[in-house]
């Protein structure tokens, strides 16, 4: 197939990433031709990792997967698509509970740019439970992670904790 390369852009907070948030990116791999993963720079929210460290992190995993990319943003998603010349956003899904938000955010991102659309992708089941929320909850509490992140989130949360 020839024409321009279908670029999809994964937004979110990614504090920290997780293997929920990894096997959605390995999903999109054989669906578009590239992905650029877009950490949200979002003055409103406490983040545990800055936007450069969350960044950082996501490098380090998925350097060896060469049709990925990562950026940060900020101000709203539809304008940062145009930016990069993308239009269609990925977002996961886990459970009904994070469907209402979900249909809310698709829609007004439509409202605001109707040429962009957003598909949903489920996890395995695996990891249709976790959460980078639980992932530092249960990490701080000395409860066991491994398995749920990528190595390199464990090294990164026992630095937060000396720090
Ligand atoms: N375990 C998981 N499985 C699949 N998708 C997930 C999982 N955890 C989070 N996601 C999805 O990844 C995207 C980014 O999530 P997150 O980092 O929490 O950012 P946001 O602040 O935008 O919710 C969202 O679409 C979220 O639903
Ligand atoms: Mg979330």
């Amino acid at each position: 197939m020839s024409g321009p390369r279908r670029l999809a852009v994964y937004p979110g907070s990614f504090d920290p990433l997780h293997n929920g948030h990894v096997d959605i990116i390995d999903r999109c791999l054989p669906i578009f031709d590239d992905l650029l993963v877009a950490v949200l720079r979002n003055e409103e929210k406490q983040p545990l990792f800055s936007v450069e460290e969350r960044v950082e992190i996501l490098h380090q995993t998925l350097a060896g997967r060469a049709r990925v990319r990562v950026e940060s943003f900020s101000g709203l998603l539809v304008d940062f698509m145009d930016r990069v010349g993308a239009i269609t956003i990925v977002r996961g899904l886990r459970a009904l509970s994070d469907f209402d938000y979900e249909f809310q955010m698709a829609l007004m991102n439509r409202r605001l740019a109707p040429r962009i659309e957003t598909v949903f992708m489920m996890p395995k089941e695996e990891y249709s439970y976790v959460s980078s929320r639980l992932v530092k909850e249960v990490f701080m509490l000395g409860g066991t992670i491994d398995g749920l992140v990528p190595p390199n989130v464990v090294e990164r949360l026992r630095g937060k904790v000396r720090a």
